[in-house]
């Protein structure tokens, strides 16, 4: 899609559609021209509520705040009206003069990812149309916007809903066509961009360096599994951020077997992966100033013969001992090992990013990332530009009880907890016990199991992948590219 930033009224703009969004049910605002018509309608103008008046030529959704989230739903939602339909060219009012930019970079990314469409695998294709959209720099309460601004926030949407889009269509292979070859082969891929290179580790490189736990959950699969390690690294990095992301390309559970039903959508559990990919192509897009690692543990996790069992002891690449109880916790085997392999690299800020357990949905819901850590104020700075991009997070905190419910009479730790409660975060304990008492306040712990693959569309995500936490930590660098040293 196209975009444009007219410094003109909305009425003296020539396009094909005119979008307004209803604010509050507002239907005397001068933008609303066809009350009449809507109320015939039966239009109430409640959020996500959108109608396309044909003749007229208007799309009207209802929003019922300028909350950014409303706008990026309801842009998505008048962008999936206007793909219906011939139309060529739409055109929009801003709905937030003080901060332009803003505004701008919540329609932006609701127009992209209300156009986002996965249909590799449809053998009839929809034409992909070419819209043209002309922002106005009229705001709703007659004010001018402040254009410069607006212009940033262009350039900015664009390249968040990029990176977004992009994890997404990683997810969304599907499993035979997306193994950890391919994901290798998309991360070298990133070396095009300015100041990013990308190392590809095989499996000779993981025995000799003792990433046992990791190459445990290979074992079965006949794809080789890929340590991954891309990074972008500008001159004048003002701080040294690691990603370490799951990249189960599947996860059939290995021999403690997943019922059929909970195998379904395991293509997904390459999610966290697929996220520190993003994250870093969309940082490295933008240009900052932060030095950005994306660290990736790729596997399948399968059955056969040679396959890891439960009652496997496994020796991590930092000496520990691990016992399996369970070949479905597999994820925080692989992340073990490369959260081992990320603090030889000094960060500033460990962020591991996992589709890790079907706890934490249960816990916090689908739509929600479960956060852990020991560093309240990190946990609050990321929760600020997660609700600014309109990801939601939730805080678990960790506690010595639950500590205990991951000890193993035989080794040193269990791969899984004796209680069937508090799942997500002996989960995130699991993985505590793998990082050094000096990275304990740099380390955060994102659980996107929920959030990160949607059997049912919501809000502006479509069915499929969400490309769920490339948002909030783009937010969160491009805050950090700015402060001081
Ligand atoms: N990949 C799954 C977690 C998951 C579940 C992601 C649902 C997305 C949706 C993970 O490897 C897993 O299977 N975890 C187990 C852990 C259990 C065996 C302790 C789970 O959540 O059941
Ligand atoms: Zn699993
Ligand atoms: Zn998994």
């Amino acid at each position: 899609m196209k975009y444009k930033i007219v410094q003109k009224s909305l009425n003296s703009i020539n396009c094909d559609v005119e979008i307004v969004f209803i604010l509050n049910k507002d239907f005397k605002h001068k933008w609303v021209k066809h009350e009449d018509i809507l109320k015939q309608m039966n239009f109430k103008g409640d959020s996500e509520e959108a109608i396309f008046l044909a003749s007229e030529k208007y799309i009207y959704v209802g929003i019922e705040s300028l909350e950014l989230d409303e706008l990026r739903t309801a842009s998505a939602k008048a962008i999936k009206l206007l793909k219906k339909t011939n139309y060529k060219s739409a055109k929009i009012g801003l709905y937030i003069n003080k901060c332009s930019k803003k505004a701008v970079i919540a329609l932006i990314e609701g127009f992209e990812f209300g156009n986002y469409e996965f249909d590799k695998y449809k053998s009839k294709k929809e034409d992909k149309k070419s819209f043209e959209i002309s922002i106005s720099s009229q705001t709703y309460d007659d004010k001018e916007a402040q254009i410069d601004k607006a212009k940033i926030g262009l350039e900015f949407a664009l390249i968040t809903s990029e990176a977004t889009n992009f994890a997404k269509d990683i997810v969304n292979l599907a499993p035979a066509d997306y193994t950890p070859i391919e994901m290798a082969e998309d991360a070298k891929k990133l070396e095009k961009l300015e100041n990013v290179t990308c190392t590809i580790y095989d499996e000779t490189y993981l025995k000799e360096n003792n990433m046992n736990a990791f190459l445990a959950v290979n074992r079965a699969s006949v794809h080789p599994p890929r340590l991954i390690h891309v990074v972008y690294k500008p001159e004048n990095a003002k701080k040294r951020v690691i990603f370490v992301g799951k990249g189960l390309t599947y996860d059939s559970g290995g021999l403690s077997l997943k019922p059929s039903d909970y195998m379904v959508s395991m293509k997904s559990d390459k999610s966290g992966g697929a996220a520190a990919l993003a994250i870093l192509k969309g940082a490295a897009n933008l240009g900052l100033c932060v030095e950005i690692h994306a660290i990736i543990g790729a596997t399948e996790n399968m059955i056969g013969g040679n396959a890891y069992k439960p009652d496997d002891i496994l020796v991590a690449k930092n000496g520990k001992t691990i016992e399996v109880r369970n070949t479905d916790a597999e994820g925080r085997l692989v992340l073990a090992d490369c959260l081992c392999y990320a603090q030889e690299f000094k960060p500033d800020l460990l962020i591991d990013i996992a589709t890790l357990t079907g706890a934490c949905a249960v816990g916090v819901g689908e739509y929600t990332t479960g956060v852990m850590g020991y560093n309240d104020e990190l946990q609050k700075s990321l929760s600020k530009f997660a609700n600014m991009s309109g990801e939601l997070v939730n805080p678990l905190k960790f506690n010595k009880y639950l500590k205990k419910l991951i000890k193993s009479n035989i080794a040193d730790i269990s791969n899984v907890s004796s209680s069937r409660y508090g799942g997500a975060i002996t989960a995130g304990l699991f993985l505590d016990s793998f990082i050094e008492d000096e990275y304990k306040d740099k380390w955060l712990h994102l659980d996107i199991a929920g959030p990160a693959y949607l059997e049912k569309e919501w809000g502006y995500n479509s069915f499929g992948a969400t490309g769920a936490s490339v948002r909030m930590n783009l937010y969160w660098l491009n805050k950090m590219s700015r402060e001081e040293k």
